[in-house]
């Protein structure tokens, strides 16, 4: 107990050393060896501090204390689910301000190699460039966080970083090294999945009387494993494969405009991602396969034109998915698979104009449902016995923006039971 009370309190400079000289100064003269063994623990890792690169800031605090648990801690902050939040613990953080290739290579060997925290911020100019390879982060594997942020700035994919917990990356490029080992799979994920929406489990001639609309959706054409690699190789699109402790991972404008299931293979322990502010268009079948756990996923401000079910396929666990503003125009039973778990959907700032029946059929939990943008006014109706909403047994607020229905009909937020 004591050795944490004087460490809260050297965080906060002057006061701490004051404090701990009073202390020092009574108690020494009586208790001078005892006093010795009590400050040890503490002074050490102080000591350490001061090797601290020249262009870097390095602090020992409580995790939650330092800027990088306000995104670390994402998901407690929404949930206030105390199960996510880091423990108390003291973490060791470097603060780098890196201008050239130069300076990252200078600093990069004089990193403390104990150091559990690691913001990197390129602050040179955009044409300068400055390439950090993982492999060259991989001495320090007493990392929990690594941040990178910066115009310009790329991080090179050529090793995994296996120890890594948490990961954020802002406004960098991430690219694939041509040595970076990927998955090898025997099967393809869409070999074990099975569910079907209930269009396309009845025969032609039932399905059209039942539901009498044409889906033009159809799934991506799933091609072989070595087409996969071949085109991966060319897009050199990341792959976090072997990363395999990471709980939280934001890629958030990185100009990423592919995703593909190899990206996130093998991320089992993944439970919060946010590709934000990218240029995704597409959700390919899978895409999020090999990191079932995730609790919430967001794919906020991008360009997604439509959603088809196997993208989100498998995502059993998930509490919070966020769509909003991206292209989305139609929405119909074809666009999600079953989301058991979730909690809160948002879909706002999408142009839809449509939701066709059984859309929700597959959120049976959700609570909190948000949608409507100032590009499309949506038309709220029923669909002979179907509502919109059906099935949205738990649902507690239902926020619609624009709506275009002048006259609403019998029915329309009808919660009734799927099938
Ligand atoms: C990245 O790693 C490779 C192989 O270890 C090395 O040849 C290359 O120079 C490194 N690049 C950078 C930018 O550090
Ligand atoms: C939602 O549906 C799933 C699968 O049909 C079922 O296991 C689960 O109990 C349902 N949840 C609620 C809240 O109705
Ligand atoms: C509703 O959508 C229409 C386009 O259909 C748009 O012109 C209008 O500005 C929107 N209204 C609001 C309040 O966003």
């Amino acid at each position: 107990m004591k050795m944490r009370g004087i460490v809260q309190g050297s965080s906060n400079g002057a006061i701490g050393c004051k404090m701990l000289l009073i202390f020092l100064m009574v108690t020494k003269p009586i208790h001078g060896s005892a006093l010795g063994n009590v400050l040890r623990p503490e002074s050490e890792p102080n000591l350490e501090v001061l090797t601290c690169p020249g262009k870097c800031v390095c602090q020992l605090e409580a995790f939650n204390e330092l800027p990088i648990a306000r995104w670390v801690n994402h998901m407690a902050r929404d949930y206030g689910d105390d199960s996510f939040l880091q423990q108390p613990t003291h973490t060791k953080l470097a603060t780098c301000l890196v201008q050239s290739q130069d300076e990252w290579q200078e600093l990069r060997d004089y990193l403390p190699t104990d150091l559990q925290a690691l913001i990197l911020l390129y602050t040179g100019n955009v044409e300068n460039q400055l390439a950090v390879n993982t492999s060259s982060l991989r001495p320090l594997n007493q990392l929990r966080t690594l941040e990178i942020r910066g115009t310009g700035a790329t991080l090179i994919i050529d090793d995994p970083l296996e120890f890594l917990q948490h990961a954020n990356f802002e406004h960098i490029r991430l690219q694939a090294s041509d040595r970076l080992q990927r998955p090898k799979f025997s099967k393809l994920p869409s070999d074990d999945y099975e569910y079907k929406p209930p269009s396309e489990l009845l025969p032609p001639s039932e399905y059209s009387t039942k539901y009498p609309l044409q889906f033009e959706d159809a799934a991506s054409d799933i091609v072989t494993y070595e087409q996969h690699m071949q085109r991966l190789k060319q897009t050199r699109m990341p792959s976090f494969f072997g990363w395999g402790r990471l709980e939280v991972l934001r890629i958030v404008g990185c100009k990423l405009d592919k995703l593909h299931w190899q990206m996130f293979d093998g991320l089992t322990q993944l439970r919060d991602l946010n590709l934000e502010r990218n240029s995704i268009e597409e959700l390919p079948p899978f895409a999020f396969s090999g990191a079932l756990q995730l609790k919430s996923l967001s794919l906020a401000h991008n360009a997604l034109r439509r959603l088809h079910y196997l993208g989100l396929a498998g995502l059993l666990q998930l509490e919070t998915l966020n769509l909003a503003d991206n292209r989305l125009e139609r929405l119909s039973e074809l666009s999600f698979p079953p989301l058991p778990k979730l909690q809160k959907a948002d879909l706002r700032s999408n142009p839809v104009r449509y939701i066709l029946p059984g859309t929700f059929w597959v959120m049976n939990d959700t609570r909190e449902l948000r949608m409507g943008s100032d590009q499309a006014a949506l038309d709220l109706r029923t669909w002979f016995i179907y509502g919109q909403f059906d099935s949205l047994n738990e649902l507690r607020t239902l926020i619609l923006g624009n709506v275009s229905t002048e006259t609403l009909e019998q029915g329309v937020f009808k919660v009734s039971k799927a099938l």
